[in-house]
């Protein structure tokens, strides 16, 4: 689609006011770029919580009476519960709104598709938001691999333990939506966080020619089921492996202020290594990035390894980008698909019994 910078604060409205709102909102705050004109939630205590961030902002309980308003929108950031993810973006576009939507996409390819044609069809941008792209200590960790500190890559791991103690409250409604999608097969661990993990590795190393998979689960509850322990290999078309393993520990307290993932990413070249220590939760209390090289530890102390900057960064380069059009979009449509299909890769290895799966050929 050919697309114009808006040469005026873009006109934004929030779809949804739930739990993320709070991080997505701080790309909008004190940002020239934008103007948020709308709030959006069916629940009216969201709307009167949230109206108190954006007091000249109007509120409605729904898109469609949004869009009936007859108020200018240019563009929504899409907060949806995932299962409402396709009908809303296709309403959403179709109301003639650029959308920045929250990962997972969706969960399937058809799914996908419509999402894609909606925006083809009403010429449209549809934007897949990818926070972990914009987390420093992982953008840091690029640009020592691409500097070339560590030599040629010979392979790279990342480690996730969910647990079950510590962060902040999660409402019980985004419960009630995380067990459709477990029930769908798409489950909390693998599918719905993991998309980020799932996307860093397209990010850093480029696209995957085979995935084996290893899928299981735990029931923590009457008919609440987390897919862990989960072992995930892949190699990227340059012949680069990655290794994720995924455990759950689930009366392990861990400090966060936000959710209680313990996570890490550690590149190892022929020279040395280096390895992200945490993300979202603050597990390991080392420096937030660590390089290795030659006998000696290089410790990045002053890097923003705040979890939350990178959903304001996230947001600030969209929209940035829509008043440039300039750069990459991290993540376009189309490429949120190559993360969806790497995430079904996994589903089909597993259920082959861990059998190498090209993702292209989902
Ligand atoms: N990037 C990340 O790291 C990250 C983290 C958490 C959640 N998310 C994603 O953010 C999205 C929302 O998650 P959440 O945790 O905020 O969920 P949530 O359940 O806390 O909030 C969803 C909100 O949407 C509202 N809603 C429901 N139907 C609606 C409709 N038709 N129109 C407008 N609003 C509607 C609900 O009332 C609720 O306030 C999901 O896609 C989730 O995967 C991303």
């Amino acid at each position: 689609m050919s697309f114009t910078p808006y040469d005026r604060p873009v006109r934004a409205a929030f779809i949804g006011l739930g739990r993320i709102y709070d991080l997505n909102m701080r790309a909008y705050l004190d940002n020239p770029d934008v103007e948020v004109v709308a709030l959006v939630d069916p629940s009216e205590e969201r709307r009167a919580q949230r109206q108190a961030d954006w007091p000249g902002a109007r509120t409605f309980a729904s898109a469609a009476d949004l869009a009936a308003s007859g108020l200018e929108v240019d563009a929504v950031e899409a907060l949806l519960p995932i299962p409402l993810h396709i009908e809303g973006v296709v309403e959403l576009l179709g109301y003639g709104w650029h959308v920045n939507l929250q990962k997972p996409m969706c969960n399937d390819l058809t799914g996908a598709q419509q999402m894609l044609d909606a925006a083809e069809a009403n010429g449209r941008l549809l934007r897949v938001m990818e926070n972990y792209l914009f987390y420093e200590p992982l953008r840091k960790l690029k640009e020592t691999v691409e500097s070339g500190a560590l030599g040629d890559v010979s392979g790279y791991h990342m480690k996730m333990v969910g647990s079950g103690r510590g962060g902040w409250d999660v409402p019980a409604s985004s419960y009630e939506w995380q067990v459709q999608q477990m029930r769908s097969g798409r489950g909390i661990l693998v599918f719905d966080d993991g998309w980020h993990k799932l996307a860093t590795a397209l990010w850093l190393f480029g696209p995957i020619r085979e995935v084996r998979a290893w899928v299981g689960r735990t029931e923590v509850g009457p008919g609440f089921e987390i897919d862990a322990p989960t072992t995930i290999v892949w190699e990227h078309h340059n012949g680069i492996r990655g290794v994720w393993d995924i455990t759950l520990a689930i009366d392990m307290y861990l400090r966060s202020d936000y959710y209680t993932n313990d996570e890490r990413w550690e590149v190892t070249g022929r020279r040395g290594y280096a390895r992200v220590n945490r993300c979202t939760g603050r597990g390991i209390q080392q420096p937030s990035l660590e390089v290795y090289a030659d006998g000696e530890m290089r410790a990045y102390h002053a890097l923003d390894d705040d979890w939350a900057s990178s959903f304001r960064d996230s947001g600030r380069h969209w929209l940035r980008w829509l008043r440039t059009g300039e750069g990459s979009l991290l993540w376009s449509a189309e490429e949120a698909v190559g993360v969806l299909r790497f995430a079904l890769a996994v589903y089909a290895s597993s259920s082959a019994g861990g059998t190498g799966v090209d993702p292209a050929l989902i």
